[in-house]
């Protein structure tokens, strides 16, 4: 069943420590219960007013935000996007390996990008290239493909219809304490702590959904 109004804070599945040296303790304490837990009591107050709207789920909300009251739209799409896109963003790390895509999802990388290394660096030319603050994803895109694509702020790729199983946080908050101003060597080490079980769990919960 999917979680709504009102919304909690998901607990992380690993230690604080546990993506160190790549992403250290600091910056996920704060990462998570700070920044991820601010997204969540603003989404909740901004919903409290409203319950008409208190039985969406939060995939909902995101996907549908436009429909909402004018009043309501910012709120939902910064706060609603701020809490989807940190909770998949924790959700597909884990203690770092040398782990890489595995069965179906390798195939399709294979097929779509040429390689692993290929898809890596279309993931990195879209975090780089999000100027200011955002995200880069992997997606499944309608006719059931993956596609790599850049979002601005807390803005998801789900009003275009896609499936999202991987997100890259290239906000400052997400690096800066340990790498500075140097995104790209953070977004080199994060393929480090990428869980590809669950990535490939969400490749095919969206190929499930889809077809
Ligand atoms: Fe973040």
């Amino acid at each position: 069943m999917q979680e709504t109004y009102p919304f909690q804070l998901k607990p992380l599945n690993y230690s604080y420590n546990a993506l160190e040296p790549y992403i250290d303790e600091e910056t996920v304490r704060i990462h998570h219960d700070k920044h991820l837990k601010t997204y969540v009591d603003n989404l909740n107050k901004a919903l409290q007013p409203y319950p008409e709207y208190h039985n969406l789920s939060l995939t909902q909300l995101v996907k549908n935000y436009m429909q909402l009251p004018t009043k309501l739209q910012t709120a939902v799409r910064n706060n609603a996007g701020g809490v989807y896109n940190h909770n998949l963003y924790f959700d597909i790390m884990n203690k770092p390996s040398n782990s890489t895509p595995q069965g179906l999802l390798e195939i399709a990388i294979n097929n779509t990008f040429g390689s692993f290394d290929e898809m890596k660096n279309h993931i990195k030319a879209a975090a780089l290239g999000q100027f200011g603050s955002g995200y880069a994803w992997l997606v499944v895109d309608s006719y059931g493909n993956l596609k790599v694509i850049p979002t601005p702020n807390q803005d998801t790729p789900l009003p275009q219809n896609t499936c999202p199983i991987l997100i890259i946080d290239v906000w400052e908050h997400a690096y800066y304490l340990k790498y500075q101003n140097r995104r790209a060597e953070y977004i080199d080490n994060w393929w480090n702590v990428v869980n590809w079980n669950k990535v490939l769990e969400n490749y095919m919960a969206c190929k499930t959904q889809m077809w």
